[in-house]
This record gives C-alpha cells, structure tokens and sequence, in this order.
C-alpha cells in the first residue's frame, strides 16, 4: 500500500511539475489572450474543424467527416484593453514616490518606465493588441469552417452581431468584422444610437470589382440589457444572494499568510541596503501585479514590472482576484450563472431555429454577441465548465493550486464561448430521420467536455435535457426568488460547492502533499531578481 502510493506520488507529482512548468504566468481576466494557450493549443486552434476534432478525440456515432456545421452561436468579450482610470491613476502616483523616494539600486529602472505607456485617456479602452486579437479569432473562424465560406469575399449577411453598450465592446465587433471581410477591403463605421453600421468594400484605387457588403451591431442601453448584462439588470438579486461573502474571502486573502509574505517580499526588493522599509501597501502590490500582466497583453513585456516577481508571486496575487471572480460571477452561488439564463435560451431558441420541423431558412449562419467578463463567466459557469469539487475560500489557497477554475482560462480578454450546431447524416442514408442534431461546444476556440455531453459532439436532445437536469428550467425570476429565500450556500445544483466533498478532500495527505509540491516547483519559475 505504502509501495504503490509513493509510486503514484512520484507520477503524479512529475505529472504537476510538468504542467506547472508548461504554463506561464496568468492574471485572472486581465490576461492577454494569446497567453492563455500553450504552444500545442496555439496550433490547434489554426486547424479545420475537421481535423481538430481527430485531435481531440471529439467524435459522433456517424463519424465527424459526416458532420457539417449549419449554426454557431458565440460570445465573445472585448479584447485586450488598457487598465481603467483608478489603476493608471494609482500606478502614477506610486511612480511619482518612486522617483521621490530612495529606492533599491537595481530597481532604479522603473522610474524611467515612461506614464505613457499607460496613458490616462486610453484608460479602459480597446488596445491595438485587442483589435488585433478581434480579428484573428475573424480570421481563424473563417478557415476553420472554410467551406461555409465560398470565395474570397465574405457576405456579411451571414452573420448576425449584437453587442452590448460600451465603447470597447462595440470597437471589438467593429475589429471582428474587418477580420472577418480581410484586409483588403477598407471598412466605414456609422454609429447611432442603438445600432452601429459598418459598410465594407474593396479599395477602388487598388481593386476594381466591388463587393460592398454591411454589418449592423444593435446595441441595447444599459439598464435594459439583460442579455449581454443581466449583471445589472438583476444586481439587486444577486447582491440580495451574495450578503456579502465576496468582500468577506477577498478580505480574508488579503490579511492572509500569503498576501503578507508577498507584501514583504516586494517590501525588500525595493528598500535600499539599511534604509527604512520602503513605503508600498498590499493593494499596491496586487496593483503591481496587474499592471505586469496589462505590460504582457498590451506590448508582449514581460521583463518590466514583471520582474518584481516570481511566477508564485503572481499566482497568489492572481488567487485574490480569483476569489472575487469566483464569488461574485461564478460557482460561488448558483444565482450567480443563473442570471445567464436569457442567453442560454437565446442560444437553444436560434439553434432549434435550424432543426424544427419547419426550419427557418432565414437565418444567418453565424450568431455573435458581443459582452465582457461578467457576462462571459457566468454563461461558462452556467454550463458547468471548470467547475471543482472544492470552494474557493481564503483559507485554502495551496489545496487550489490545481484547480479547475481559472478565471484567465475562461475569460481573459478577447475569451469566447461557442456552441455549434452540426447535422450529422448517417453512412448511405437518404432520409430526414437519418440525420442527427449535434451539439459541440468550444471554450476559446478549443472543444470542452461538458460532463453532459462526454464525447464533446452530441444529439441536441440529450444536450439540452443535460442541461436543463443541471439548471432546472432556467427562469431567472424564480431562481432569484429561491436563492434569496435559501440564503448563502443554500443552492444545490450549480455552484455552491458541497462542503462534504471539501473536507473529504482535505483530509487526504495525498491532495495536500500534490498541492505543495506543486507550489515547491513553481518557486523555480518566473523572472525575478
Ligand atoms: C461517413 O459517410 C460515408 C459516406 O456515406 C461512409 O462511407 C462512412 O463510413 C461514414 N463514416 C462513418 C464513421 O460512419
Ligand atoms: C440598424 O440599421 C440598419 C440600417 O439603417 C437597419 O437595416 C437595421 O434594421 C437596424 N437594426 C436595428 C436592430 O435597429
Ligand atoms: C449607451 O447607452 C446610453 C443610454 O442610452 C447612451 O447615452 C450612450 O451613449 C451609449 N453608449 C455607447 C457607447 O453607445
Ligand atoms: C505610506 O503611503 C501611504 C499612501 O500610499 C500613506 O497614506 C502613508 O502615510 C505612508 N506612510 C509613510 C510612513 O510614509
Ligand atoms: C472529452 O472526453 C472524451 C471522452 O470522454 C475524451 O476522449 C477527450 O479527451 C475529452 N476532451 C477534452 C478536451 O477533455
Ligand atoms: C426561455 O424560453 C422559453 C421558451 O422557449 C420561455 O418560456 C422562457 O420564459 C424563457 N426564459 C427566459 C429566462 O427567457
Ligand atoms: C518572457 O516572454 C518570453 C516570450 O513570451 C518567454 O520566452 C520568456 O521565457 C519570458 N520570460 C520570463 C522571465 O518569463
């Protein structure tokens, strides 16, 4: 017994030192999304759908080659934006005590990081990195699913775009689009209230045909959008659920062991030999650790602030932010993915648009919604994606070293949620009942599992009952009702962890001793002085 549970130890610690070292460093949402992908995913993602699939082993009774996409419905958030007023804001001002103040030798460096680089009146706004991130995830759409695309000019009447109501949202959809029709067609934007235009064409200097085609990006004012953000249209609900327990972890974390030894290592690094110790406070620090991962997203730089830590540094300040995110939008509370649930009905009413008996032949191939992080990681949470057996709580940051929720792999910038429709004819029928309705979904344009639909392709019946055993009959009204009536932990079903299942796990040597190995390993990794 002995024997063979070392012999497992030793496997399954190589197993985390190597997928420990194969990651870089993320930062909750405010991670670039390029940087979410390791080198294997980043060429997969360039791959026809066909041969994806073969890859990761998603497969369909009829075989995939018999399956061809006739709907997909995708929701993607902004792409990569600058950090908003209150951070720039606040990194100034420690910059300005920086240059006023004795500061460690080797640190002399970033008092010459110019305050332009961040910029106060780009602040919250779509980066060049964004637009760029936009229009590649365009490009990659079209060739994964090339032969919906026939010939080199794309009709935008193909599509249908919808976004929620801010400007870098709005610009997102404006850069998908100018993927989506290429470069070589030169794209006019018209904006009026509630509805955006963009007319596209070939440049008539350089080309001489024409192929005008026009994009409309409807967009509903804040307080009425309960699709793209439910978040505030039922905030009273959800703060009514929460009672607070966000603010109470994210607290916790910060006056924890971990936040502290943090602090007063970034404490050392910038006081000089035998000075006072230098004045930074702990929300400096988390600040500072954010702005490494924006200098990442924004300009690929991951060697100026970057290097005030370590890649544990940055996983414990990125756990406070995962803590938030967690509690406030994800399987914290079931309400939370809840609120969701006009989207996901959204998505079930345009899909069975292709497969009702009567089939609307009207509509467009490809449905895509615009929205943020909120919104995104409440509908990935809704389907029960990266979900753990465990809470995130303040007290048990090592044991979730390895944890399943990862708020920068679900929805860091430019993230997306797709779910297709395929028809699927089997081999040598001719019949309407030979075909099967299948259902794939795609979490930043790789296939997920969700544990509903095991081989990541199946019928839309069984999809839909999955889900709907999972989260009920999806009416926000009354999940609001129920989650206000049972209180904080009150839910079962999504979210709301069972707290058997917590302390079963952390009653096994095993988990913990896997959970510090990991955390031993990962003290090798990032940069660092
Ligand atoms: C796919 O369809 C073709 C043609 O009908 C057939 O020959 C082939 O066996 C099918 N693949 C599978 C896995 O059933
Ligand atoms: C947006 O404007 C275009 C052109 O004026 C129009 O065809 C389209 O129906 C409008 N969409 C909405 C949702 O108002
Ligand atoms: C969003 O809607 C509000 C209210 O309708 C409007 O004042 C604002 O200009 C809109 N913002 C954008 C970016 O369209
Ligand atoms: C340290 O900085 C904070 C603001 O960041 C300030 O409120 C506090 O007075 C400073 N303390 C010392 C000893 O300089
Ligand atoms: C999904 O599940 C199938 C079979 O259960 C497995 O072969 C495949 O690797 C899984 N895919 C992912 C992305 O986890
Ligand atoms: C979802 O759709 C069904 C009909 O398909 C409708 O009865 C229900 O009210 C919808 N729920 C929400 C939350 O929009
Ligand atoms: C910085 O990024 C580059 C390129 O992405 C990578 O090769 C390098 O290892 C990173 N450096 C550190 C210290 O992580």
């Amino acid at each position: 017994m002995t024997g063979l549970r070392s012999f497992l130890g030793a496997t399954l610690t190589l197993g985390f030192l190597c997928t420990v070292f194969a990651q870089m460093p993320l930062f909750s949402t405010e991670t670039g999304y390029d940087l979410i992908f390791s080198t294997a995913e980043l060429a997969q993602r360039q791959l026809t759908w066909l041969n994806l699939a073969r890859q990761m082993g998603v497969d369909a009774p009829e075989g995939v080659e018999n399956c061809s996409l006739i709907g997909l419905y995708m929701v993607i958030r902004e792409g990569t934006t600058f950090p908003s007023e209150a951070d720039t804001m606040a990194l100034n001002s420690l910059q300005q005590r920086m240059r006023s103040q004795p500061i460690n030798s080797a640190l002399r460096y970033l008092k010459q990081v110019p305050d332009s680089r961040l910029p106060m009146n780009m602040a919250g706004k779509l980066s060049e990195a964004g637009r760029q991130e936009m229009k590649m995830i365009a490009m990659r759409l079209k060739s994964r699913f090339t032969e919906l695309f026939s010939g080199p000019d794309i009709d935008l009447s193909l599509f249908n775009f919808q976004s929620m109501n801010t400007t870098a949202s709005i610009e997102s959809a404006v850069a998908f689009v100018q993927g989506l029709v290429g470069e070589n067609q030169i794209c006019e934007t018209i904006s009026s209230e509630m509805n955006v235009t963009v007319n596209c064409q070939e440049n008539p200097r350089t080309s001489r045909v024409s192929t005008p085609t026009s994009a409309y990006i409807p967009n509903q004012p804040i307080s009425m959008d309960s699709l793209l953000r439910p978040y505030i249209t039922e905030r009273n609900c959800l703060s009514d659920a929460n009672k607070g327990r966000t603010n109470t972890e994210v607290r916790a974390f910060q006056m924890g062991r971990e936040m502290a030894q943090l602090t007063q290592k970034i404490v050392t690094k910038f006081t000089p030999p035998r000075a006072q110790p230098w004045n930074i406070t702990q929300s400096e620090v988390q600040l500072l650790s954010k702005i490494c991962g924006f200098h990442n997203a924004l300009f690929k730089d991951n060697s100026t602030w970057c290097q005030l830590f370590e890649y544990e540094d940055l996983n414990v300040a990125e756990y406070e932010r995962e803590l938030q995110h967690y509690w406030d939008e994800s399987y914290g509370f079931p309400v939370n993915s809840r609120v969701a649930c006009p989207l996901i009905n959204d998505t079930f009413e345009y899909l069975e648009g292709f497969t009702a008996r009567n089939p609307n032949s009207n509509l467009p191939v490809m449905s895509m919604k615009f929205t943020d992080e909120n919104t995104l990681l409440r509908l990935i949470s809704l389907l029960g994606i990266n979900r753990d057996q465990q809470q995130l709580a303040a007290n048990n940051y090592a044991r979730n070293r390895n944890r399943e929720f990862r708020s920068a792999k679900m929805a860091p910038f430019a993230g997306n949620l797709a779910i297709n429709l395929f028809r699927c004819q089997e081999a040598g029928g001719i019949f309407f009942s030979d075909q099967t309705y299948r259902v794939n979904v795609m979490l930043n344009e790789l296939p997920v599992n969700v544990t509903y639909c095991p081989n990541g392709l199946c019928d839309i019946n069984v999809f839909k009952n999955g889900f709907m055993k999972q989260a009920g009959q999806c009416l926000v009204d009354k999940e609001c009702h129920r989650a206000i009536r049972l209180g904080p932990n009150g839910g079962g079903g999504l979210g709301g962890g069972s707290r058997a299942a917590a302390s079963s796990f952390a009653q096994s040597p095993l988990n913990v001793f896997f959970a510090l190995a990991a955390i031993v390993a990962a003290k090798i990794g990032y940069g660092g002085l």
